[in-house]
């Protein structure tokens, strides 16, 4: 018996590692939606605190967004709907935030610098739940269908 459990432990323990990484993508925090009132508010917080100045503190994004800055640089869209944000799903949108489009992007040289020390995926996501409270609900619920 004892000879049979141990022959069977490696089969075992791949079984255990690979059933729990299935529970880790099962406990995928995708799509965020925007009902909790908690984290909208924390959002709201991290937002204002880290995004506002640029963004706006309305989500409206820079005046004259679709120009140029006098560096040449795209201005900050704004976030609330009017822009294509909604068309990005959640993992892409985080990944944004957390990283800054410097390391998406090959050669990137705008402003959209990540927040990836200045806030924790749980903060993330609650600035996302806070953008989506903007949203519309058609483009709410394209962007969740996108997201899952
Ligand atoms: C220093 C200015 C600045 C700050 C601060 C900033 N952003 Fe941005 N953000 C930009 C610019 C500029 C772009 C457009 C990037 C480009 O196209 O080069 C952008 C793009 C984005 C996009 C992609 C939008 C889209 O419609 O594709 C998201 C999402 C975003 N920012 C979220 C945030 C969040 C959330 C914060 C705060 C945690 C933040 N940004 C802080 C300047 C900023």
């Amino acid at each position: 018996m004892l000879k049979y459990i141990i022959k069977s432990l490696p089969v075992l323990i791949i079984f255990i590692i690979f059933s729990s990484l299935t529970v880790a993508k099962a406990h995928n925090h995708f799509p965020i939606t925007n009902e909790s009132k908690i984290m909208i508010e924390r959002g709201k917080i991290a937002y204002q605190k880290n995004c506002a100045s640029c963004h706006m503190v309305n989500l409206s994004g820079a005046e004259d967004w679709k120009g140029v800055d006098e560096d040449g640089h795209r201005k900050a869209p704004p976030l609330n709907g009017t822009g294509h944000t909604w068309h990005h799903d959640d993992k892409t949108l985080h990944a944004i935030i957390k990283y800054g489009l410097a390391k998406l992007v090959n050669n990137y040289q705008g402003k959209m610098i990540g927040f990836e020390d200045e806030l924790s995926d749980k903060e993330i996501d609650s600035v996302l739940a806070y953008i989506k409270s903007f949203w519309s609900k058609e483009e709410y619920e394209y962007q969740i269908n996108l997201s899952k």
